[in-house]
């Protein structure tokens, strides 16, 4: 039995914990986003821990709009790094185990086989420099604590992937979709279920740990949205591109494959193929029209 406390609670990762809480009876769940709780605000923080006490805090908040980073770099830093390295120091102070989420964009993408956690990270674009800084300050301000980088994150709540390719791809209208950019994929209920299952073993984590977590299976943007499209009963129609036709303010990184070794072992998990799980996600939406 833990007692959890998920901060960005309504965004797509949060919402999924609201799933799980629902019908887990072995954890007791909170939940915090904007604008009643703010992660910049120190006080908002210390009035969470003394009322709810819980014994993980798992942070689903972020900056999270890539190009608008580009934008507005104080805000990306204060809530993906400073905040971050506050909480950290606050949970540290209570001895409150933190389960914090990064990204695969703390990589350049010069690399063409999977990254694991000792790969050094060389982010580029603000997002990614101020997701890493956050990392940074988890590791400067806590004892202990999971940072989980995960890619391509999607599912049936927010704005994502594959919601976009969806509403765009939809009645036969043509899309083009990047070819040459190469990642994996990850349902966001996967995540949460496995953020639960580190938060089972947190006792056995000693100090702040490093982990990975993806779908397995790897995967371009344009094979992502063809399946998304059949699956969803659509018939594809897209003309694959290169990232020069898609200026974009943030750069992406060309290959963000990660490796799972760690925390496969570390859990003793089987994780899904990015095709099984995208179909999982796509039944479960197709269920709730
Ligand atoms: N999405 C991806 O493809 C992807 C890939 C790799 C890693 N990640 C990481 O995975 C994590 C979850 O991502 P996600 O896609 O679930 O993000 P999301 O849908 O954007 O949710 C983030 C939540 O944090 C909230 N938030 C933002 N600023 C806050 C603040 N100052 N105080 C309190 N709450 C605040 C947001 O509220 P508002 O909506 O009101 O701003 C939103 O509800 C993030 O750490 C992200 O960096 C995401």
């Amino acid at each position: 039995m833990s007692k959890i406390w998920v901060i960005g609670g309504s965004g797509q990762l949060g919402n999924e914990f609201q799933v799980i809480a629902k019908s887990d009876k072995t954890n007791e769940f909170h939940f915090s986003d904007l604008p009643e709780f703010n992660l910049l605000n120190e006080k908002d923080i210390s009035k969470a821990l003394n009322d709810i006490q819980p014994d993980t805090v798992i942070n689903a908040a972020a900056y999270t709009a890539v190009d608008q980073a580009e934008a507005e770099p104080e805000k990306a830093y204060a809530i993906n790094a400073t905040a971050v390295g506050k909480l950290a120091e606050l949970c540290a102070k209570k001895k409150i185990f933190l389960i914090h989420i990064s990204t695969d964009f703390v990589f350049d993408g010069k690399r063409s086989k999977p990254y694991h956690e000792d790969c050094s990270a060389c982010p580029n674009g603000t997002y990614a420099a101020s997701k890493h800084k956050g990392e940074i300050e988890v590791l400067l301000n806590t004892k202990h604590a999971a940072i989980v980088r995960t890619s391509w994150l999607y599912g049936n709540f927010g704005h994502n992937f594959m919601k976009t390719i969806q509403e765009k791809g939809s009645n036969g209208n043509e899309l083009k979709v990047v070819v040459d950019q190469c990642g994996t994929p990850t349902w966001s209920y996967d995540l949460a279920e496995v953020c639960l299952k580190l938060t089972a073993k947190r006792q056995e984590i000693k100090g702040v740990e490093l982990f990975h977590y993806s779908n397995e299976g790897v995967a371009t943007w344009y094979d992502f949205a063809w399946e998304i499209l059949s699956l969803t009963g659509e018939k594809p129609n897209i003309l694959p591109v290169s990232s020069n036709e898609f200026p974009r303010p943030a750069p992406r990184p060309a290959y963000s494959v990660m490796d799972k070794t760690k925390i496969k072992n570390f859990l003793g998990i089987r994780i899904p193929h990015w095709k099984e799980s995208l179909n999982n996600c796509i039944t479960k939406q197709k269920k709730k029209k």
